[in-house]
């Protein structure tokens, strides 16, 4: 089972790093296939707590090879701080790979994210502020800086003057800021040329080397469905693909070689950053999912939006991505309700959808359509086997299984590595 895509179907922070790391020792390579230092993923290993933004879940396992790949924009100032930090830590990170074509994150574009979002007033998307939407955006209008060009001296101070020219009269003209001089960023980008050297490759060419030879490859998306910059809820977005199809054009593997595509899924649903979210909660119950459940970003450290299990979401995750196995997480935060509401269709102005409407406005102003599952008082984060679960966990389980689209393979009980219940090897058949 060589290619394996595991992605967010919700708005991110489902719980990916921990499932990523839960596959751990089961394969060759972890590669990250878009954003960057926007993600934030949390592992629980032996009572240890990892933050992890940039760099692939694998690095944690020991001989698994994490990679980065061309669709990650890397910002090398936090590339070297989180190896460090790991070091530190003693965690071996002498195996990263990065490729030759990912595109940097200059500070020039952190510069832009804020002040932009700034301007945007109460439009703003609630963005990161890691400069993500501009390299992004530099990328596709050609004017972006890629990891290659560090060690072409001449190329790399082109790049920054051709970039320069267009941002420094935003910066000036528009924002009122500082202009940026091509020495400063140029300075600041080789710093890192040497000790980036070794660790650069062409991934494509390894990866396919690797699936050539039977390694097994996972390729670990970031953000969520519903934060794709083409599929989700644009533009409430990031600037990214994070679905299924970005593993094959973030990393250059090509789509015959996936064999089967997770997707981590919360039992409920959580948000950060501005866009509609139909089963937000305002009151005390959103108040209680979050306060039980720690919704606070890794990365911002906002509190998150929090919501019921939104059943239009999941199948649209289920079809956009071609989920054959969906991870649950946080089901023990849904212990202690009477009964646990269940997002089946929207109603938009009296018309119910069972699927996610084409349109934006109608997403808007919809109104969730509620079932109203029985709920559980034991305590079931000890729980290692689906019998072990109470019946009314066992049938909320099975409920949103069978309105979701594909089948539950795994379900979190907590949030360290062991805290699972296994129904479906997320490798063999
Ligand atoms: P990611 O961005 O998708 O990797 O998810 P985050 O790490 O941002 O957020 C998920 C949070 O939930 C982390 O703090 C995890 O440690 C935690 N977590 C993951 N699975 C479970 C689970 O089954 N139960 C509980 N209680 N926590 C979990
Ligand atoms: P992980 O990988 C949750 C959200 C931001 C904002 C929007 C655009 O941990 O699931 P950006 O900085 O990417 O331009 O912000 O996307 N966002 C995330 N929300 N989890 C994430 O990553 C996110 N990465 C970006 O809050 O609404
Ligand atoms: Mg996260």
């Amino acid at each position: 089972m060589p290619g394996i895509v595991l992605v967010g179907a919700q708005w991110g922070d489902e719980g990916k790093g921990k499932a990523t790391d839960l596959l751990g020792a089961q394969v060759d390579y972890v590669v990250k296939f878009n954003g960057g230092n926007n993600a934030g993923h949390t592992v629980v290993i032996g009572g240890q707590t990892y933050a992890l933004h940039l760099l692939p879940s694998g690095i944690l396992t020991p001989n698994v090879i994490p990679v980065i790949g061309n669709g990650v924009v890397v910002d090398l100032e936090v590339l070297f701080k989180e190896l460090a930090a790991l070091e530190a830590r003693g965690i071996d990170t002498s195996r990263l790979v990065v490729s030759a074509n990912a595109h940097l994150i200059p500070s020039y574009n952190r510069t832009l994210d804020k002040v932009t979002e700034r301007f945007l007033g109460k439009h703003q998307i609630g963005t990161t502020g890691r400069g993500i939407g501009p390299t992004y955006a530099d990328k596709m209008t050609r004017v972006g800086l890629r990891v290659q060009d560090l060690f072409d001296r001449p190329i790399l101070r082109q790049k920054v003057e051709g970039a320069l020219m267009q941002k420094n009269h935003l910066l000036v003209k528009v924002y009122n800021r500082r202009a940026i001089a091509v020495d400063e960023v140029v300075e600041e980008l080789e710093a890192y040329a040497d000790r980036l050297r070794p660790m650069v490759a062409d991934t494509a060419l390894e990866l396919n080397r690797a699936l050539d030879q039977g390694a097994t490859v996972l390729f670990e998306g970031g953000q969520a469905t519903m934060l794709d910059v083409d599929h989700g809820t644009y533009p409430f977005v990031t600037s990214s693909n994070a679905t299924a199809g970005g593993a094959c054009t973030g990393t250059g593997v090509g789509p015959g070689r996936i064999d089967r595509v997770i997707a981590v899924v919360k039992a409920y649903a959580t948000r950060v950053g501005a866009g509609p979210f139909v089963t937000e909660l305002d009151g005390t119950d959103g108040e209680r999912i979050r306060e039980i459940g720690h919704e606070y970003g890794v990365t911002t450290g906002r509190p998150r939006r929090c919501g019921w299990y939104d059943v239009p979401v999941a199948r649209y995750a289920a079809r956009i991505n071609g989920v054959t196995d969906f991870v649950l997480t946080k089901l023990d935060v849904l212990t202690g309700w009477d009964k646990v509401p269940v997002c089946v269709a929207y109603d938009v102005a009296g018309t119910i959808h069972r699927e996610l409407p084409v349109s934006q406005t109608d997403i808007h102003h919809a109104r969730p359509v509620y079932e109203y599952l029985s709920g559980w008082d034991q305590d079931i984060s000890s729980a290692r086997s689906f019998a072990e679960l109470p019946p009314n966990a066992q049938a909320y389980v099975k409920a949103i299984e069978e309105l979701s689209g594909a089948r539950i393979s795994v379900i979190g009980v907590g949030a360290g590595r062991d805290a699972v219940i296994q129904r479906h090897s997320l490798i063999g058949p």
